[in-house]
């Protein structure tokens, strides 16, 4: 790409995805609701500590930084931190503090958001990584049309991440992938992690979902339910096996739907909403 005297900025933002194995930047184009360039992934350490994940999405913005000053998006690395910051986290964070997580147990009452800004200079604004990864797919992806009905986003990875909206608004920090099935919470049965550690497959995975995805139906009655997670790409491998009432739609931002949600939050100023805020 061609080096720009003037560099025009004001439709990005970075995206964070912390992620139970993965850690992703990017930089958003929040007018598109898509990614200027490639992403950086870093591993998050297993076990992981708050100070451990701040360090991983620290070392990601340093090569998200490098990138982008040599692609000439931005004039110089130190200008990256310049644009807003938001970050998608596995878990519930409130005020600041990590007050629940599915997977990184360790990080469970760390200051994340004061770690985030002495690291990076700068204030990181935070939000569930499905309700992030749900922004995004109502703002840009396969909600867009659907922001007056009722919608349940469900992300399928390591865990099962859940977002809730109504009316174009959300309903954040549902931990849906949580509720009780058996004896058992969803996630440990019904996640992609739980398929490939009870080897099973397509069709058996596609019952268990069935049961699950009747369970939200049974007590949120929603219009729509839109699959995500990376899983998503392979969606002609299992849709058919998922048998409930509601119309199901897949996610169309996949993987990055995390990280541009993220950017979005931070182009809103923490502001988790539907749409991007209008400058002015
Ligand atoms: C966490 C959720 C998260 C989901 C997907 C669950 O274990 O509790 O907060 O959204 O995994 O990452």
């Amino acid at each position: 790409m061609a080096e720009k005297a003037h560099v025009d900025t004001s439709h990005l933002a970075i995206g964070i995805d912390i992620g139970g194995t993965g850690t992703k930047v990017g930089l958003v184009d929040v007018e598109a609701g898509e990614l200027v360039g490639k992403r950086c992934r870093l591993d998050t350490p297993a076990d992981a500590s708050a100070e451990g994940i701040v360090e991983t999405v620290s070392a990601a913005l340093g090569d998200l930084a490098a990138q982008c000053a040599e692609a000439g998006v931005i004039a110089a690395p130190e200008h990256l931190m310049k644009l807003p910051v938001g970050a998608a986290f596995p878990g519930v964070v409130k005020r600041g503090t990590v007050v629940f997580a599915g997977n990184l147990t360790q990080a469970i009452g760390a200051p994340i958001a004061d770690l985030l800004r002495e690291a990076t200079g700068t204030a990181v604004h935070i939000a569930n990584d499905a309700d992030a990864a749900g922004l995004a797919e109502m703002t840009y992806g396969a909600g867009r049309k659907h922001r007056k009905e009722s919608v349940i986003v469900t992300t399928l990875g390591t865990g099962i991440g859940t977002a809730l909206f109504t009316s174009g608004r959300l309903y954040p920090y549902s931990e849906l992938g949580h509720i009780m099935m058996g004896e058992e919470v969803a996630e440990r049965q019904m996640s992609v992690a739980a398929m490939r550690r009870l080897e099973l497959g397509f069709e058996e995975w596609g019952a268990r979902l069935t049961t699950y995805y009747r369970e939200l139906e049974r007590l949120f009655f929603p219009d729509l339910f839109i699959l995500g997670g990376g899983i998503s790409k392979r969606s002609a491998e299992y849709l058919h096996h998922i048998d409930v009432k509601t119309p199901i739609r897949v996610a169309k931002l996949l993987n990055n739907a995390g990280i541009v949600g993220a950017g979005l939050l931070g182009a809103n100023q923490g502001r988790p909403r539907v749409g991007r805020r209008k400058k002015g």
